[in-house]
């Protein structure tokens, strides 16, 4: 064990203090949740104060809202998390590349609560998981901190103003600027938000640190470095630690697998804080990994003078981690290929808001596809993500930046980032560092500094920030300039992430064989979930019509290529580490290829393509686009799977027999017209037939993916593929064409939920034909009702140019579905009944059960 001793100065608005911990183990801490009863006021649009200079240091005194007397009771009652830009409504005039949603502006949240006479002489904290944007918080009036930065998780110390035994009220003042995104942020307390209550002496806030230097089959040293915050007199302190298995649900599964007996007592002077570790061993440790995401939990325990003044526990797992120039990502001395998607914050119809159910729920559907690996794009994600990508077995990397010093947007990030760079890393990696699913830390996405000379010099710091918070993980960035590979930014990062360069994977590898190299941003292909076009084209800018974009998994914009490309770039380059696709679900924003706010020129080094695409936003620019959300997903935005889905499928899941059509059987405008038939398959050759005749069996090629008849003269009736692999029938898949809708069919995720006022059961609408068969083409409008004791918070279709509000109880199919989301309420257990009504189709019911605990 050896310890540390620094005198508490501030740390910028990083204030120090706490982790993980639970009320009911740890009576001496308490982390309450703090979301319910919030009183919200959005005040009309006005110019951005915050950017005219007060950086956030101190918020203005005199703020009428902020005060104890102040009359909220005309405000409106809400819980959080909460996005006030969801609720639209949607307007033309607003830009596309944010999702044509009101998420600007200025807007308080209060909320009045009385604390027990008995906290008199504990610290009072208040943990603020995100907030959009630009952060002041006051505590009965007194300004106590704040920070700008949207995605980061941040603390205020309400100890000197709370008023123990007495009423309380705290203001937060969010600030969102315009113009500060490329996608869509959302705005509001759109995380949760904590009351945290310890001892003056406490472990400081991500004050404990778990790393596994050392991992055999035999044994593993596990240690554990504590940083304990004294803001009382001066202490005697005792520190020990168990470790403890933890099952699936997180569980303990036994007694403790390893423990440190308190040792001689610490030091602890009044205002500092001081750091130990002790080295504990764990005999036979269960390795996590992604397929067995195997977790452990080490409880600290510290005692002043034999009395516990704090617990906390920190979830953890052990395993090794290491990228190879080689070899790749190596987990567990075994190499991981990274079949990963970036994924950007919002939850589709739900917004910014985090929602731990649909963050489930969109992780499932991932997994299904054969995914391991998510890219945080681009910002630290809701803590919630991380302790699903642990229990769930992902591998995580997780990315600070968008923007550096030199902007993107008008109002983004860099105008805060030459104070806040510092705080806003350190205070990301200390709060994720003892996640096992977390296997790098990316400094930045396609920074503009990559043009800039000397800019490799701010990568060179940032890596060195993040390498003194965690030396055992890398870091790296998303390069999209193939400059960055050569110009000093390659040395600035322990693994080098090219965006989109398939074809420079060579040649990076060969300038710099020493440095590990991996897909940060590939494909970026666009489709529409349905929606085919024709004639079918290889040329990637084709595809496009009616705002829509062929589903033929074809398109791509020009920077970007089909799944492909990058396939036969990642075979023919073994030593790459994996990729990230762009993206595994559709987000609000960012239509490319109708985004006439399109930043992506950024995109372009070459000037002649620059201009071309220039030319393209004009014209965009000229008529009234209708998309505000994404193409990109490989799953649509509300959750339904595009057909690319079956196509990383087939690469990913290799050993799954699998094989998908498309498109769908429905053109009677096309008889005896060239309807390509693609196939996805698992499988290495396969046989078309249409209605019982061959239309030819075909193998696919050396680096070929996907199984095409070019040819295939369209006529109703039955599509078939019988699929083969090492010549033995493997899968098939059969497309029908349908007759009219006549019925709808309803299915939940989950009919059993939890009462607990969160918890979510998406129910798919499907419009079919008097047989039950989908009818790919339709989209009558689907009315929703629901009784007992719940509520539906939305609904979708995965429509990108869809306007209407995702809090309406109708909607139109969108190619055969659409979706209800119901929430439950807190502790009203009960049935709940969705009914889907659509004229002349009639209604169809599910039964949802909303259970206690
Ligand atoms: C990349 C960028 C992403 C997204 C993507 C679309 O250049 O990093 O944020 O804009 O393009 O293809």
């Amino acid at each position: 064990m050896f310890r540390r001793l620094f005198p508490l100065v501030a740390f910028g608005f990083l204030s120090l203090a706490g982790a993980t911990a639970h009320a009911a183990e740890a009576p001496v801490r308490e982390r309450i949740a703090f979301n319910a009863d919030w009183r919200f006021h959005k005040e009309a649009f006005r110019e951005n104060e915050f950017l005219k200079g007060d950086a956030g240091r101190s918020g203005p005194a005199d703020q009428p809202n902020a005060q104890p007397g102040f009359d909220d009771s005309a405000w409106r009652k809400l819980s959080v998390p909460h996005d006030w830009g969801i609720e639209g409504p949607f307007r033309q005039e607003y830009p596309n590349d944010t999702g044509k949603l009101p998420w600007w502006g200025t807007a308080w949240y209060r909320k009045h609560f009385t604390l027990p006479a008995t906290d008199a002489g504990r610290r009072v904290y208040l943990d603020i998981d995100g907030a959009m944007s630009n952060a002041q918080v006051w505590i009965n009036g007194r300004h106590v901190g704040g920070w700008p930065y949207g995605y980061a998780s941040w603390r205020v110390d309400l100890t000197p103003h709370v008023k123990p035994g007495g009423a309380n009220v705290v203001a937060v003042r969010l600030d969102n600027p315009p113009a500060s995104s490329r996608w869509y942020p959302g705005g509001g307390i759109y995380r949760n938000v904590w009351l945290v209550k310890t001892a003056p002496v406490h472990v400081a806030q991500y004050g404990t640190f778990v790393t596994t230097p050392l991992v055999t089959k035999a044994s593993a040293t596990v240690n554990v470095e504590v940083t304990l915050d004294n803001r009382g007199a001066d202490a005697e302190v005792q520190v020990a630690t168990e470790i403890y298995a933890l099952d699936g649900a997180g569980k303990r599964t036994g007694p403790a697998v390893a423990s440190k007996a308190p040792a001689s007592p610490w030091k602890a002077p009044a205002g500092h804080q001081v750091q130990l570790t002790q080295a504990l061993t764990v005999a036979n440790p269960r390795l996590w990994s992604t397929a067995a995401p195997q977790r452990y939990v080490a409880v600290t325990t510290v005692t002043d003078k034999g009395r516990v003044v704090d617990v906390v526990e920190t979830p953890f797992g052990i395993r090794t981690i290491a990228f190879d120039a080689e070899r790749g990502f190596l987990l567990n001395g075994t190499r991981l290929t990274i079949n990963g998607v970036c994924q950007h914050h919002d939850l589709g119809a739900l917004g910014a808001a985090i929602n731990v159910r649909a963050l489930e729920r969109q992780l499932e559907i991932l997994r299904e596809m054969g995914v391991n690996a998510i890219r945080t794009s681009h910002n630290p994600p809701a803590p919630e993500l991380l302790d699903l990508a642990d229990r769930l077995g992902f591998v995580v990397v997780a990315e600070a930046f968008d923007i550096w010093g030199l902007k993107k947007t008008p109002n983004d990030y860099h105008l805060h980032f030459a104070e806040w760079h510092e705080k806003d890393l350190r205070a990301m990696i200390r709060r994720d560092r003892n996640h096992p699913s977390v296997i790098a830390w990316s400094i930045g996405n396609e920074i503009v500094e990559q043009g800039a000379r000397e800019g490799w010099k701010v990568a060179a710091r940032l890596s060195e920030i993040a390498r003194g918070e965690d030396s055992t993980r890398p870091t790296t960035a998303a390069y999209n300039h193939v400059g960055s590979g050569y110009n000093g930014f390659q040395n600035a990062v322990d693994v080098f992430g090219y965006n989109y360069k398939p074809h420079e994977y060579a040649k990076f590898h060969e300038h710099a064989p020493h440095i590990p190299l991996l897909g940060s941003e590939t494909a970026s292909t666009v489709s529409s979930r349905g929606e085919y076009f024709f004639p079918v084209s290889d040329d990637q800018s084709k595809g496009q019509a009616n705002f829509h974009v062929s589903s033929y998994d074809l398109s791509a914009p020009p920077w970007a290529s089909p799944p492909d490309k990058e396939f036969r770039g990642q075979d023919d380059n073994p030593f790459v580490a994996g990729e990230f696709v762009w993206t595994g679900f559709d987000y609000l924003g960012e239509p490319t290829p109708y985004n006439s706010d399109s930043t992506n020129l950024l995109n372009f080094t070459d000037p002649a393509q620059r201009q071309r695409m220039a030319q393209q936003l004009d014209s965009l620019k000229k008529i009234a686009v209708p998309s505000r959300s994404s193409y990109f997903g490989i799953v649509d935005l509300a959750g339904f799977k595009k057909d690319r889905f079956y196509l990383y499928q087939a690469r990913w899941r290799p050993e799954l027999p699998m094989a998908h059509l498309l498109p769908h059987w429905n053109w009677p405008e096309r008889v005896g017209q060239i309807t390509p038939v693609h196939l996805y398959t698992s499988g290495d050759e396969a046989e078309l037939f249409l209605n019982g005749q061959s239309l030819g069996r075909k193998k696919r090629g050396p680096r070929e993916y996907r199984l095409r008849w070019d040819d295939v003269v369209y006529q109703p009736g039955t599509l078939q593929a019988v699929a083969y692999k090492d010549g033995k029938r493997w899968a098939e898949d059969t497309v029908r064409t349908t007759g009219k809708p006549a019925k709808l069919l309803l299915s939940a995720d989950r009919q059993a939920i939890r009462a607990d006022g969160d918890d979510l059961s998406f129910v798919t609408v499907t419009i079919a034909d008097k047989d039950g068969r989908p009818v790919p083409r339709s989209g009558n409008r689907v009315k929703f009702t629901l009784s007992g004791p719940g509520d539906i918070i939305a609904t979708d279709n995965g429509d990108p140019t869809s306007f209407e509000s995702f809090q309406s109880r109708e909607r139109n199919a969108f190619n055969g579905l659409a979706l209800a989301i119901v929430r439950t309420r807190a502790g009203q257990a009960g049935k709940l009944v969705l009914t889907a009504t659509a004229d002349g189709l009639g209604s169809a019911k599910v039964m949802l059960e909303s259970k206690g605990p």
